[in-house]
């Protein structure tokens, strides 16, 4: 399957411009452009008998011009991404009609507040959906939903190993008897809020107990990540690191350390210890480190096919984002660097590079989401778009001289 796919990395030769940004980003305009974008959306959401409010915008490949949408049911990871994308353009454009259409899509995800734990990803679908939902809001049944799904997200802690089960469904046939993936430090966030927010303050230790568990097994010494840490669940040890995402198990796969970066800001901020902040600087700079000097990084920063091989630009907006809200945090002179790299990146993918414009509903193009399954390969992916609208806002906000976040 790996010589298939860096055959046709070959062939396509996913050539892209490798400049360092240049112009001056204007926000504003970058912002306006989502909201068109998430007009066409809307209309080709349409359809003789309305909108179906189940089915969430997911991606548009490459050879393609039309959302493709999936259902938004448990096992849909991504179902969240897109009513966030409504909240967010709803807070840009104060639009009524898309605030409607962002409360219509978030009802969709109610259910998962009152089924058991399918994985991991109860952050990413309700964290983003009503978690938003609630910040613009303060709609008392949005912070329910949100309550009762991060009692269910703990439900998959394991007091043991330390840290949260991420995909209970790979128990068994992986023999991964406690797996947790780096994706997982995304879904903190809505334990650190449950916490203070009404919820049981065990949320707050099983997400500080994830984080130190992750820190401690899942990099290697150069701070670079495995995507996946396989633990004992008799003696919470690590029994090995591996992928399951990117090019192989020793390898820096671009998402992953996004996560990462954007995991260990949100801890720092929520707990205000420093080993989180010098922690949230180390995974980062390993990876700015590394960077194409456009600043949007390949899917998998060893795959030997670089510099033909895809470009993520799904990892380059979640970046962006959290090195804007790290920038916050630290000196001057270091904040500066990490806010400037975040401009530089949003630049990039504000760029003809990176957009998609006429050619397509999303906001970008060049994203990777699952290369060795061969899935979503160089697409338009909706956790691309919805991290990127989330950075350009966050910019925005601190060029108006606001608190970085909304
Ligand atoms: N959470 C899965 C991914 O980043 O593709």
């Amino acid at each position: 399957m790996k010589k298939i796919v860096v055959g046709l990395a070959v062939v396509l030769g996913f050539c892209m411009c490798t400049h360092k940004p240049s112009g001056t980003l204007d926000v504003n305009k970058a912002l306006d452009y989502c909201a068109k974008q998430t007009q066409r959306t809307l209309t080709e959401l349409e359809t003789d008998s309305g909108i179906d409010y189940t089915m969430m915008p997911r991606n548009i490949m490459a050879d393609e011009q039309h959302w493709n949408c999936r259902k938004a049911t448990k096992e849909e990871w991504c179902a969240g991404f897109w009513p966030g994308v409504l909240w967010y353009d709803y807070e840009y454009t104060k639009d009524k009609q898309v605030l409607e259409e962002a409360e219509n899509f978030t009802h969709s995800l109610k259910f998962l507040s009152h089924i058991p734990a399918y994985d991991h990803d109860l952050g990413f679908l309700v964290f983003c959906s009503y978690g938003n939902g609630y910040r613009l809001t303060k709609n008392p049944a949005y912070k329910q939903v949100i309550l009762d799904t991060a009692d269910t997200l703990a439900t998959l802690f394991n007091p043991i190993v330390g840290t949260i089960l991420s995909w209970p469904r790979e128990v068994e046939p992986r023999n991964w008897p406690h797996n947790t993936i780096m994706d997982n430090m995304i879904n903190l966030e809505m334990l650190f809020w449950a916490a203070k927010n009404g919820g049981n303050p065990y949320l707050y230790d099983i997400a500080v107990s994830h984080a130190d568990k992750t820190m401690k097994s899942q990099f290697r010494p150069d701070y670079t990540s495995y995507h996946v840490a396989v633990y004992d669940t008799i003696t919470g040890n690590l029994i090995k690191g591996v992928t399951h995402q990117g090019y192989a198990d020793s390898t820096m796969w671009a998402r992953g350390q996004a996560w990462a970066i954007y995991g260990y800001t949100v801890v720092y901020r929520e707990t205000k210890d420093p080993k989180y902040l010098d922690f949230a600087q180390k995974v980062t700079d390993v990876y700015l480190d590394r960077l194409p000097e456009d600043k949007v990084p390949y899917w998998d920063f060893d795959d030997p096919s670089i510099p033909n091989a895809p470009r993520d630009a799904s990892a380059g907006a979640v970046v962006a984002s959290a090195l804007l809200e790290l920038s916050t945090y630290l000196p001057n002179g270091t904040g500066k660097r990490y806010k400037d790299a975040a401009i530089e990146m949003l630049t990039s993918l504000s760029s003809d590079s990176y957009q998609s414009g006429e050619s397509k509903p999303s906001f970008l193009l060049h994203s990777v989401g699952h290369w060795p399954n061969h899935s979503e390969i160089d697409a338009s992916i909706i956790y691309a778009d919805y991290y990127y609208i989330e950075a350009l806002l966050r910019l925005k906000r601190l060029q108006e001289g606001y608190g970085v976040l909304g």
